[in-house]
């Protein structure tokens, strides 16, 4: 029966009624304890009227960390327990895909790491993930400094224009700046273009964010209307969409054009091994087209790079933009941050080395990564039913799923929850340093900074899967290190040069959410020059 049921060929009546008898079988062959999961009723208002993430939070406190979510035809598993996220992500993670997130970015990555078919995900994967090698990161300190050196010069320039007799304060859009600066460096980084959104605009640029607004307008509109036929064509906003997709991969296969036509092929250890200190063009793309044995047509190259565009813009951006929320709400953690820098760099420039030292800015980056995830969800659809963990206080020998079963790990859940962190919506950089046993949640092995293996930020690993901010298992964040290493310096350059305070109250700062946590008017701050202060 499990067998017949996982041929896509079947009609999908039949199918039902196989998985069906399979899970019936799965029970049976478990000893039949397998309970039925608590059921959360919600208005349909809890689901619009603000965002998704907190109305799952709360029913995650009254159902427990394994629930299932019914809303009109549709059902969701809320998964909010890491063990059962360590089983989807990690123990079973080829018997899970990216269900209704690949149904929506499909249109717009093709065949990328994110929404690709498993075939073509193994392929990708085994020549992408080498690209982030130590030396291509080590470059990369290059780009993540120069780029915010502008971003920094830039509000400088505004603070000159400031009246001289007043203490000079500028009031900024922080979420606006760090989404153009997050923009300029995964362009230089992913495919040596240089987008210079920081001070101009262009039409790459607005086709970019149309296309993030496009993305983020499909992750929340219940029916999927562009499927519709002749919807790209009738729809003004599809429309807009088709051309802004066009702009953006006529611009992608002009560079992957280029590099072709410079194509020095290498073996992959030879490719890590280049001195990349001297390299004029140090991207992604340029050891994806050099690698020998890599051969790929045009079409995947250029899924490859979108998916890293949009992977890797947004959700940096986030974290800055919620570093900086915290920081300015306080103050005292902010100046034990600006002593850090002083300390370690005084008025000078950033390296590679130099991370290392600058430790508590690192924990300010992951506690704002564990307070607003981004995503604040993981989406997974069942290919094959399965036997979740019951999850902390659940039932003990679980829940059965059928295959096609829709499933949200709710990484917001875990990062909050009052059961595995103390003072869970708190922010304290430095919980990141304390050892916690699992003080008898069996099954999860506690948290323990130890257990880094000489990783520099915490990780999945060292918390047995109760944070994780880049997922964990095969399909974890391949840009990791880079978007860690790319905000700790954005951070630290801030820092150096200006006092942040927030213009409003935290409470004016309205959440909305697509595939990130963002805000609904932008972070208005007012920055000061730090050596006006003293
Ligand atoms: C996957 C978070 C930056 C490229 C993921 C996943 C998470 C994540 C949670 C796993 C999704 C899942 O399991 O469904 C983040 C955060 C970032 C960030 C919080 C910034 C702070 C980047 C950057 C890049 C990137 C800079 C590229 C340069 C990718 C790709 C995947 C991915 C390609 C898919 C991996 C696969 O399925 O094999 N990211 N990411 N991300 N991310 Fe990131």
């Amino acid at each position: 029966l499990i067998r017949c049921q996982s041929t896509s060929t079947e009609e999908p009546k039949t199918r039902t009624l196989l998985d069906n008898a399979s899970n019936l079988l799965t029970n049976l062959l478990s000893g039949g304890n397998l309970g039925s999961m608590p059921i959360a009723e919600g208005a349909v208002s809890d689901l619009f009227s603000r965002p998704l993430f907190f109305s799952l939070y709360d029913w995650f406190i009254e159902h427990g960390s394994v629930y299932k979510l019914a809303f009109g035809p549709k059902a969701f598993v809320v998964v909010s327990d890491p063990i059962v996220a360590r089983h989807i992500l990690r123990e079973n993670t080829f018997s899970y895909d990216k269900g209704v997130l690949a149904d929506i970015l499909e249109p717009i990555m093709g065949k990328g790491l994110i929404p690709a078919d498993l075939d073509t995900w193994k392929l990708r994967r085994r020549v992408i993930a080498p690209g982030f090698h130590a030396s291509y990161l080590e470059a990369m300190v290059k780009v993540f400094t120069h780029c915010s050196e502008r971003s920094i010069l830039k509000i400088e320039k505004l603070l000159e224009g400031e009246d001289l007799h007043s203490k000079k304060k500028v009031e900024l859009d922080l979420e606006a700046e760090f989404s153009s600066l997050a923009l300029d460096i995964i362009g230089l980084g992913v495919f040596n273009y240089d987008f210079g959104s920081v001070t101009k605009e262009s039409p790459v640029i607005k086709a970019v964010y149309g296309t993030l607004f496009e993305a983020e307008h499909r992750s929340t509109f219940y029916i999927p209307y562009w499927k519709f036929p002749l919807a790209r064509w009738l729809v003004p906003r599809q429309r807009k969409f088709q051309k802004d997709l066009k702009v953006i991969n006529d611009c992608l296969d002009g560079l992957i054009s280029n590099a072709k036509e410079t194509r020095q092929e290498t073996d992959i250890e030879k490719l890590q091994q280049r001195d990349y200190s001297n390299l004029k063009d140090a991207s992604l793309l340029r050891f994806l087209v050099d690698m020998r044995g890599a051969d790929v047509d045009d079409r995947q190259l250029r899924d490859d790079l979108m998916t890293m565009l949009i992977a890797g813009h947004e959700t940096t951006a986030a974290v800055l933009t919620w570093a900086v929320f915290l920081l300015a709400q306080n103050p005292s953690k902010m100046k034990k941050a600006q002593a850090e820098i002083d300390q370690v760099l005084g008025q000078g420039r950033l390296t590679f080395e130099l991370i290392k030292q600058l430790k508590y800015i690192r924990l300010i980056v992951v506690e704002a990564l564990r307070l607003y995830p981004q995503p604040p969800l993981l989406i997974r659809r069942s290919l094959k039913p399965d036997v979740l963990p019951g999850g902390y206080k659940g039932n003990k020998d679980g829940y059965a799923i059928p295959a096609g079963t829709d499933i949200f790990v709710s990484v917001y859940n875990l990062h909050r929850s009052p059961y595995f962190w103390d003072n869970p919506n708190e922010f304290e950089p430095e919980r990141f340093l304390v050892k916690r046993d699992n003080e008898g949640i069996e099954g999860w092995s506690g948290f323990d900074p130890s257990r880094s293996s000489g990783a520099l930020y915490p990780n999945e690993i060292m918390s047995d899967f109760a944070f994780l901010p880049f997922g964990g298992g095969a399909r974890k964040c391949v840009g990791d290190q880079f978007a860690l290493m790319e905000s700790t310096i954005a951070l630290t350059m801030l820092l150096q040069k200006f006092v942040v305070e927030l213009r409003g109250s935290p409470e004016e700062v309205e959440l909305v959410t697509g595939a990130t946590i963002h805000t609904k008017n932008g972070l208005w701050c007012r920055l000061t020059k730090r050596s006006d202060i003293h």
